[in-house]
């Protein structure tokens, strides 16, 4: 197996609220593939940043009484630290509010006109004359022309489904001062995304995409590829146009720029990694963005197009999925549902949830559901009763009957052998981002290895006096033991640090899955997780309902 290298990443969220369990399915999705692409021993970095501009940003600055700047950092050390915690490991975190952004949105930005694909023309556009500022989409509500339905969103009927133009809305209000707003007049900068059309066919065509998102993608191209409002007017939190007065990026062309900030941030800081191998357009470095359903039409069209008209290389893979629902519904602050990190740490383990979402997810855009009863019931049955209960199981024994050292052979060769074999499988499942699929094989064999003790039933051997044979058993139950931890190590890096640490071995790669460990000490065993009660959920619950005002409020896409 050769070493590849990779680049991958995660939307990077906005800097205006907190991180709820919707947003953690793609960070731990994420992690967890680059922590078994790590594990394999190739060389993979996973970048992030805040996602830092755009009106929704400016406002709530506004509102809390301070400059955007410090609302951003705020944001961006609680997410940092949510992160962290819920064992989420970047190789950089950065910010689209940074020098580097500025510089490469410039250069792109540069790029793009110098090729003929910006456009500019005057648009029309609702326009706040209390607050002085044109209004995003979002900003407008009003009566659905075409259903009637009332306090409606600027851009779509939350009735009807109908999409509008804010000016269509019958009796349209500024949701920021109440007043009816005007139309005023503007120039824009558009991106010509049509000048990319066959670019585009052809890398959608080389098997980038799912083929759920390929087909949404094809609906996109029937309905024509629109030239793309690339600017924004004065008062907007951004980095100013060069050449235009008053002029701002939108907030979406700088925030996947913000991938190549994060990365051009690392690599002046690391000697050993030179920007253009990743992101020249020769590079041959793997480039993988995972992203929410939500937001394919910017990273398979906007992005590659981008990318390709401004002489950088274009993604390998864009990987979409799906939302996440709590026990089948929405999430929702009335019903407690509505769970930041913060509260989930504050009650439960992150390894509970990291194992969960993994028995869940799988490659496509399925949404996935995190029933709470089921999420209690299945990480006790399977991480307790299943994993961890071999190694409590066998390592009291050794300690007990041989000093705590292992027995020096196998005492069933061919169920280790087994294992081993299971590895390719397993890795395929991990590669191709069916977790649930890696999870079920790795839980057969766990039932395997629980099969195999309770057959031989080491405390019989113990009680009647068959030491050596329980320590051969139990030397066997800690190598199989030892070879689940290094398949669900992507996924419980905290248990497996315990684990390595229980069996005094340095940190186990993928590789590690063949050679036994024979003939050495292990440490007295203490717990490596333990089970779920269900009255902490009950708390959880509880405790976001309670809350519910001071929660975070849901990503606004507008601005
Ligand atoms: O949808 C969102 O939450 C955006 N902040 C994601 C940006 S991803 C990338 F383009 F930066
Ligand atoms: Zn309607």
């Amino acid at each position: 197996m050769s070493t590849r290298q990779l680049l991958v990443t995660s939307a990077l969220p906005y800097a205006n609220g907190d991180i709820h369990l919707g947003h953690l399915v793609e960070y731990l999705q994420t992690d967890i593939w680059v922590r078994f692409q790590k594990l394999r021993g190739h060389d993979c970095l996973y970048v992030c940043a805040s996602d830092a501009h755009g009106t929704p940003i400016m406002l709530r600055a506004e509102q809390a009484g301070m400059p955007p700047e410090a609302l951003i950092e705020e944001v961006a050390d609680r997410h940092r630290r949510d992160f962290g915690e819920f064992l989420i490991e970047f190789d950089n975190y950065h910010s689209t509010h940074s020098a580097e952004n500025r510089e490469i949105v410039e250069r792109i930005y540069a790029a793009l006109t110098a090729g003929g694909h910006i456009a500019r023309r005057s648009i029309k556009q609702a326009y706040d004359e209390a607050r002085g500022m044109f209004l995003p989409d979002r900003f407008v509500r009003g009566t659905c022309p075409k259903c009637g339905a009332q306090d409606q969103y600027g851009d779509s009927c939350e009735v009807c489904g109908a999409t509008y133009a804010p000016t269509d809305l019958i009796d349209p209000r500024s949701v920021l001062s109440g007043t009816a707003p005007s139309v005023r007049e503007s120039e824009h900068l558009f991106f010509k995304l049509g000048d990319f059309a066959a670019m585009l066919q052809e890398w959608i065509g080389a098997g980038h995409l799912h083929p759920a998102v390929t087909a949404k993608l094809a609906e996109w191209f029937e309905a024509g590829l629109q030239d793309w409002d690339i600017s924004r007017d004065a008062p907007y939190f951004g980095f100013r146009i060069p050449g235009e007065a008053d002029k701002f990026f939108y907030v979406w062309l700088d925030a996947p720029v913000g991938y190549i900030a994060s990365f051009l941030e690392l690599s002046r800081r690391r000697d050993d990694l030179d920007f253009d191998a990743y992101w020249g357009p020769d590079s041959t470095v793997e480039l993988y963005h995972f992203i929410g359903k939500d937001i394919v039409y910017f990273h398979a069209l906007f992005w590659p197009a981008v990318l390709a008209g401004s002489g950088f290389r274009t993604p390998d893979g864009v990987f979409a999925h799906g939302f996440l629902t709590v026990n089948g519904q929405k999430m929702s602050k009335s019903r407690g549902t509505f769970i930041t990190a913060r509260s989930y740490l504050e009650h439960l383990e992150p390894e509970y949830l990291r194992y969960y979402y993994a028995a869940k997810l799988g490659p496509g855009i399925d949404d996935i559901d995190l029933n709470l009863e089921d999420f209690v019931a299945r990480v006790n049955a399977d991480l307790i009763g299943k994993v961890v209960n071999i190694a409590s199981r066998c390592a009291g024994f050794i300690h007990k009957l041989a000093g705590g050292r292992l027995a020096a052979r196998l005492h069933a060769p061919e169920l280790h052998d087994a294992f081993s074999a299971a590895a390719e499988s397993i890795a395929a499942a991990y590669e191709s981002r069916e977790f649930s699929r890696a999870m079920r094989e790795i839980m057969q064999l766990a039932d395997r290895a629980n099969q195999y003790i309770d057959q031989h039933k080491p405390w019989v051997l113990a009680r009647e006096g068959a030491t050596a044979e329980a320590v051969d058993v139990c030397t066997q139950g800690l190598n199989l033991y030892r070879q689940l931890v290094i398949f669900l190590k992507p996924v419980l890096p905290e248990v497996a640090r315990a684990s390595e640490a229980l069996l005094r071995l340095p940190p186990l790669v993928w590789s590690d899955l063949e050679a036994p460990m024979l003939d050495c000490e292990i440490e007295p065993f203490s717990p490596l997780l333990s089970r779920i009660e269900p009255a902490r959920v009950e708390s959880l619950v509880a405790a976001t309902r309670t809350a519910a005002a001071a929660a975070a409020s849901p990503d606004a896409h507008a601005g």
